[in-house]
């Protein structure tokens, strides 16, 4: 689990059990306001409880048997007036969302059911930008916008998407640190950002940590943890970049749209870098191609994505224009 992630999924747990507490806050002045013999009761309770400390420790008072009958008989009582105010037996016990961890996220010494769930809707709302309204995924990519008219000894437009699909199908249920780092190229409205979702979607559900950003949001992060002077936006940043440079898998949308600075070159070239030194996967979408790519970036990073990065070529007419035809 991501440390961001896991402390937000932590503080919606902290939430509940605020929200619980006034619960049972509430409760409890409703009820001694409504049956003040109850608040008696209670007090008389934690009498008995003190008074059995008190025991343990040594001091004088009744006998462990005699506390614990006059105890019963209190708690016997209360539940009677509890029944009769119309609630029932447990109204005034504590609240809890998750009863096997009572709150804690920790259950037999591991992570809670309820503590993952908090996680992983986390996880889903930071991808929430790249899986859109969820229509993006493989069942859905169709290969028909896509020409099967083939040049002399080539592969069609839709022979060669079918080969991407089941690449990256085959990549994102098979996903893992034997993965390759992948490089979408090509021109607009062929599907990049599509599959990229796609993937996301198939692998953060598989449990693994996904970040997805468009090259310029993430430089923008890598900026504001540098320049900004403001504390809570620089510490927020620095979280952000230990994200990106640490999650499993990081998809990196239009890259070549972003502005180019000496600071977004070198804060990219790290970026990149790292994540190939540390063995994390990598997705880069472009409509650059290779001497694009060299121009832009220079020989160190496009040596890179050469070596490292296994190059997709997207082919077609753009379906955004597609789709306007055919409306
Ligand atoms: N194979 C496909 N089947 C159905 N819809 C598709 C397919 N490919 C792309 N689309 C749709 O076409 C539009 C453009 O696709 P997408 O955004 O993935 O293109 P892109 O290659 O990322 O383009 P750009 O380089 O401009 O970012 C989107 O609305 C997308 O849902
Ligand atoms: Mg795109
Ligand atoms: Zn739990």
């Amino acid at each position: 689990m991501e440390g961001r992630l896991l402390a937000r999924a932590r503080a919606k747990q902290a939430q509940l059990r605020t929200d619980n507490k006034a619960e049972e806050d509430r409760r409890r002045r409703e009820v001694y306001a409504a049956v003040p013999e109850l608040e008696r009761l209670d007090t008389e309770l934690r009498g008995i409880m003190s008074e059995l400390v008190g025991r343990v420790l040594g001091r004088p008072g009744r006998s462990p048997e005699e506390l614990e009958a006059a105890g019963l008989a209190l708690r016997e009582r209360r539940a009677a007036l509890l029944q009769k105010a119309g609630h029932p037996a447990d109204y005034l016990d504590p609240i809890f969302s998750c009863r096997r961890c009572r709150d804690t996220g920790w259950a037999d010494g591991a992570v809670c059911d309820c503590l993952r769930k908090l996680y992983k809707q986390e996880q889903t709302r930071e991808l929430a930008p790249l899986l859109r309204d969820g229509r993006e995924t493989f069942g859905r990519f169709r290969l028909d916008y896509y020409s099967a008219a083939a040049p002399e000894g080539e592969l069609s437009p839709r022979e060669q998407m079918q080969r991407v699909l089941t690449i990256c199908r085959s990549y994102a249920e098979n996903f893992g640190p034997g993965s390759p780092n992948l490089l979408f190229t090509g021109a607009p409205g062929l599907g990049k950002t599509f599959l990229s979702a796609a993937i996301a979607r198939v692998v953060s559900e598989s449990g693994s940590g996904v970040a997805y950003d468009t090259v310029s949001a993430t430089l923008s992060a890598f900026e504001r943890e540098k320049f900004s002077r403001d504390t809570d936006e620089q510490a927020d940043a620095a979280s952000r970049v230990r994200q990106l440079m640490s999650c499993d898998l990081l998809i990196l949308d239009d890259l070549g749209t972003e502005m180019s600075t000496a600071f977004s070159q070198s804060a990219l070239y790290s970026l990149l870098d790292g994540r190939i030194r540390a063995g994390k996967k990598t997705i880069i979408s472009t409509n650059l191609d290779d001497d694009g790519i060299a121009e832009r970036y220079g020989a160190a990073l496009a040596s890179r994505l050469k070596g490292e990065y296994e190059w997709l070529p997207f082919r077609g007419r753009d379906i955004r224009e597609l789709k306007k035809e055919l409306r």
